[in-house]
């Protein structure tokens, strides 16, 4: 990836985010950094803009407004997708309005006719009428009057876009992490439910709040009775993933379900395994697991003798919610075991993508900045789940405050904490932050790719 010519950054290593570093606030707080982000950062990155759901019908678009750009992403052939400025060539107006208020606009068109003065394209962007075209004395080119196209590639059932025509291709953007993550199959996995709401935090301090398990333990301190949440980090490329270590043998973590730590030796595991199962699911919104896992954890205490060691109760579990799932339809990807322990727990792709992982569902966020505010942020969070063909729920983006009643506890205690470290960062006294170097390598390996981008911000070894 390119970064200002004029600008050379310090280069920190993967081994070097496993040491004590620190930055500054300036990229949560500054109107200045904000601006530059939408020249540095926003034109040449790969953002993911939406689901291939979204769009399963020729003609179908949803818009996707990063800062000042509006791109409409449209699928113009059974197996094609595009993506376009949305903006009219001719004098400028948007071809389909974006109202502030709304997160992405959906439609169906066979063509997209502006309503200025009605210059009109088809889906693959040609120009196919212009007002009173001979004015203009032949002057009006295909390529004067034609619709800006922007790169869109697909992975993982997303649609993503990079305004950089010279940007380097999807595969290569996403991977180490596409390796690991293409066991999950994400792209046969459906809206659960979607919601979004506007902030009044900086984009990054929203999505730093769900990219590191270290604030488990005093945030979440309700799980706190399942294990001691012991986390690790670690980059790929851009990218990074966390989990929970295998400190203690006897807290066998179970990715495929959310859950962590399972089991402790002073409890019963299937009955530990069960409650913290429905804990996760009723309190994150009805996601983190499904309901074929909570029924199966359910069985647990009448399908296994007492004493049956945690990582029996676990192996059990999976085989019969596996088997259940089949019964229904609901075909589990085979991850080998190898690949399962790799994907940990939760996976953040550069820049505002979170997916939390399991092997029938993923919840998801992504945040954007609003406007020019940077104290302001779109916030969107969304399940995704493999269901039985045909009957996967219909969903649209639904605006929800941010309240325990409208996202569940457990998001509610994360909200709780984001607009005071926005306001927090502003404080004289604050000197920086001092992220974990073993379990918020998440952030600073953000803030290192982040700097690159942006010419400035790289984080730095603390001194002595
Ligand atoms: S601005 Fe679109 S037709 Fe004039
Ligand atoms: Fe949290």
């Amino acid at each position: 990836m390119n970064k200002p010519a004029d600008i050379e950054l310090p280069e920190l290593t993967d081994a070097d985010l496993a040491e004590p570093l620190t930055y500054g606030v300036e990229a949560f707080i500054s109107r200045e950094y904000a601006a530059l982000e939408k020249e540095l950062l926003w034109p040449r990155v790969w953002q993911m803009a939406g689901r291939v759901e979204d769009i399963p019908e020729v003609g179908q678009f949803f818009t996707y407004n990063i800062c000042d750009d509006s791109i409409i992403v449209v699928r113009t052939a059974p197996d094609t997708i595009k993506a376009f400025h949305n903006v009219c060539a001719h004098r400028g107006r948007q071809l389909i309005d974006t109202p502030d208020d709304v997160n992405s606009v959906r439609g169906t068109r066979n063509k997209f006719v502006c309503a200025f003065h009605g210059w009109t394209y088809d889906l693959d962007g040609r120009n196919i009428y212009v007002h009173d075209a001979q004015d203009w004395k032949g002057a009006l080119t295909p390529e004067r009057t034609c619709l800006s196209e922007v790169r869109c590639e697909t992975w993982g059932g997303w649609v993503y876009i990079n305004m950089d025509p010279n940007a380097e291709p999807l595969r290569d953007f996403l991977e180490p992490a596409a390796r690991i993550l293409d066991y999950y199959e994400f792209d046969k996995m459906r809206y659960k439910w979607r919601q979004w709401c506007i902030f009044p935090c900086n984009w990054k301090t929203a999505i730093e709040a769900f990219m590191e398990p270290y604030h488990v333990a005093a945030t979440h301190s309700q799980l706190l009775k399942y294990g001691d949440y012991y986390a690790y980090s670690k980059p790929y490329g851009y990218h990074s993933v966390s989990g929970f270590d295998e400190r203690d043998p006897a807290h066998k973590t179970a990715h495929s379900t959310g859950v962590t730590r399972a089991g402790r030796k002073d409890v019963d595991p299937r009955i530990s395994t069960y409650e913290l199962i429905r804990e996760n699911y009723e309190t994150v919104n009805f996601s983190c697991a499904t309901e074929t896992l909570l029924n199966a954890a359910r069985r647990l205490v009448d399908e296994l003798p007492p004493g049956t060691p945690a990582d029996k109760v676990m192996a059990h579990l999976m085989a019969s919610a596996k088997a259940d799932d089949a019964k229904r339809g609901v075909i589990w990807p085979e991850i080998p075991p190898e690949i399962m322990a790799e994907a940990g727990l939760a996976w953040s792709l550069f820049p505002n993508q979170t997916i939390l992982q399991g092997v029938t569902f993923a919840l998801c966020y992504r945040t954007r900045p609003y406007g020019d505010d940077p104290d302001k942020c779109i916030f969107e969070s969304y399940a995704l789940e493999r269901f039985p063909p045909g009957e996967e729920p219909k969903t649209e983006w639904v605006y929800a405050e941010p309240t325990a009643e409208k996202w569940g506890s457990v998001l509610a205690q994360d909200f709780s904490n984001m607009p005071y470290v926005q306001k927090g960062m502003k404080s004289r006294g604050f000197r920086g932050a001092l992220p974990n170097p073993h379990q918020e390598q998440k952030i600073t390996n953000f803030h290192r790719h982040l700097a690159k981008f942006m010419g400035r911000g790289m984080p730095r070894k603390l001194e002595g």
